[in-house]
């Protein structure tokens, strides 16, 4: 059994399909991650109607412009609810730069304050802004409460810093990718037992099916490609990953 511990399930138009589809491929629990507050809404809507749906609330960099009073304590609400596992997805992404900088880190800051009074995890998207990420995470006690760092693209340093912290490691599609080097050696060498498997789908879709939308049971080819990385089996992986999204996201 796997988790897709990352999913965007909000743009489907048949997810009765997709969500069959990643049960027949051992896929049984599926964590739909918003991006601002009507995909948030979505996701934990999502929660209340599908028992294998879990959802996480939050504004992602590209919007954190939007994020105000009212978005936060909506978000809030949110939180509380049982099958809304953690705040995410946040953090910064200075490759884009769809928000300003400025918006982008008084976002994340607030939104790393209020999983921290909800008591839950957070969900980190990091791109081109690895070290002030850290800073960041270690001066809010960014993992005080557990947290992912979502499609991992770091080299190993970083992932023990973050993992030394609270973190654990999540691996996406690229994973897969022939020119992935440096991902995949982060992937075969951090301890089993802080590593995670996601899609991030519609996005980032693994080999062999790349080119192709991306769906939650397609986390079966980013499993496979962990399994032959570090030389164990597939049983194995899933059922340490399984184990280590039921551990950071608490769930029952
Ligand atoms: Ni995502």
């Amino acid at each position: 059994m796997l988790i897709d511990t990352h999913a965007h399930l909000q743009d489907y138009a048949d997810l009765k399909t997709i969500l069959n589809r990643a049960a027949d491929n051992g896929v049984e629990k599926i964590i739909c991650i918003g991006f601002d507050l009507e995909s948030s809404l979505t996701a934990a809507n999502l929660a209340r109607q599908h028992k294998e749906v879990f959802a996480v609330v939050g504004v992602h960099p590209h919007n954190a412009s939007d994020l105000n009073e009212k978005v936060l304590d909506r978000l809030f609400q949110l939180g509380r609810e049982e099958k809304v596992l953690a705040i995410g997805e946040i953090g910064l992404d200075y490759y884009r730069n769809l928000s300003p900088q400025e918006d982008q880190q008084k976002a994340f800051v607030a939104q790393l304050r209020l999983a921290r009074e909800l008591k839950k995890p957070v969900v980190i998207h990091d791109r081109d802004a690895h070290q002030e990420v850290l800073d960041t995470l270690k001066k809010e006690k960014g993992g005080i409460n557990g947290g992912i760092m979502h499609c991992y693209s770091g080299h190993l340093p970083l992932a023990v810093e973050l993992m030394k912290i609270g973190f654990y490691i999540s691996f996406a599609g690229p994973v897969t990718y022939k020119n992935a080097k440096k991902t995949q050696e982060v992937a075969a060498k951090i301890p089993l037992d802080r590593m995670l498997v996601e899609t991030d789908c519609p996005y980032l879709t693994p080999e062999p099916l790349r080119g192709k939308k991306n769906e939650p049971a397609n986390v079966l080819y980013v499993a496979e490609k962990i399994a032959q990385l570090r030389q164990k089996s597939l049983d194995e992986i899933a059922y340490q990953t399984t184990l280590n999204a039921h551990k950071v996201f608490r769930i029952k």
